[in-house]
């Protein structure tokens, strides 16, 4: 790897992203909308909900990365833009007019805060129709319910349940399982998303939870070769039984761990991430290794036979 930098080197590992089944259900649910939204009148709009890191982000960014495309034309002498998504993260704390305005930014009015809370709304739709939106898509859902909770739930779902009606473009709602306290609050709304997806940590008891498992490892191990003279046999079935103790399947503490151990391997300029930079990580993020009885890496012969998970996390 002479020809790569120890900052090219970094940044590779950085951006390793792994297209694990669930993430590629969730893309493709949100792409059936998507679609849908181009014939249908009354379109379905989605949840996708999970714990913080299982990776709800990622999908959202990957989503808006592959799909979103910006076409200025010019119709009778008159610009006009095509916004493929509407996307936008939610504010902490958030009501329907602070999002009103991110959302009248994100489409290019000038003056976003201007106008009565209906005022808004009106310029939303309507810029949401000029604009061609196919697809609105929003994280950090839960924000809305953060605070003052009963008079913020019925506002927001009230003022979604008619941006949804009026405009006929289906939302995609990224956020924690607190999201569905706002969509439930209203029948009208709760039927309008009648998907909601929940990303969950990877398993490790079936044998084809544990196949899964060991591939999505083997895929970190083929992206980390970019970068690395060797394999790091990162699905071996001891090493596989080693991370799901210590990560418990999820992505956020497997590739914290991953992107560290690599780091420490980067900076020894070995040729390949060893167990010992796995050790080293494990140590280091203690809200990945705490409530863990042993440290995996550092246990000669590890099986989960031998060192069982307790449901205490
Ligand atoms: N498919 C993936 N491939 C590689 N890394 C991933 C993948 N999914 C998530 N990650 C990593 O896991 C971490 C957490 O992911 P993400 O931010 O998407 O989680 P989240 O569900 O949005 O969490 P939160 O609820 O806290 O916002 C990030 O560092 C991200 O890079
Ligand atoms: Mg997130």
């Amino acid at each position: 790897m002479e020809t790569m930098t120890r900052e090219s080197r970094l940044k590779f590992v950085e951006g390793i992203r792994v297209i694990h089944p669930a993430f590629m259900q969730a893309m493709q649910l949100i792409e059936d909308v998507h679609q849908e939204s181009s014939y249908s009148t009354d379109p379905h709009s989605v949840l996708v909900y999970g714990e913080s890191g299982s990776g709800k982000t990622t999908i959202y960014e990957t989503y808006i990365a592959k799909h979103n495309k910006v076409v200025s034309t010019t119709v009778d002498g008159m610009q006009a833009t095509n916004r493929v998504i509407l996307y936008a993260s939610i504010p902490s704390p958030a009501s329907n007019v602070s999002v009103s305005e991110k959302l009248l930014s994100e489409l290019g009015d000038p003056y976003p805060s201007r106008g009565t809370a209906p005022q808004k709304y009106n310029r939303l739709v309507k810029l949401i129709e000029a604009n061609r939106v196919e697809l609105i898509m929003l994280d950090e859902f839960q924000h809305f319910v953060d605070r003052d909770k009963e008079k913020v739930i019925y506002k927001v779902s009230d003022w979604f349940k008619s941006l949804i009606n009026q405009t006929k473009v289906p939302v995609v709602l990224f956020g924690l399982k607190d999201s569905e306290l706002v969509l439930d609050y209203n029948p009208q709304l709760s039927r309008r998303f009648p998907t909601r997806y929940q990303v969950k940590p990877f398993g490790y008891v079936s044998s084809s939870e544990v196949e899964t498992f060991r591939r999505v490892l083997h895929e970190i191990d083929k992206q980390l070769m970019e970068v690395f003279d060797m394999q790091s046999m990162l699905a071996d079935e001891e090493f596989a039984d080693r991370m799901y103790y210590a990560t418990r399947g999820v992505i956020d503490s497997i590739m914290k761990l991953v992107r560290k151990a690599a780091k420490y391997a980067i900076d020894r300029e070995a040729e390949r991430v060893e167990i010992e930079d796995f050790a080293k990580a494990f140590e280091l993020f203690t809200h990945v290794s705490s409530g863990k009885a042993v440290n995996p890496f550092l246990i000669e012969e590890f099986t989960l036979s031998k060192y069982p998970i307790t449901t205490a996390k």
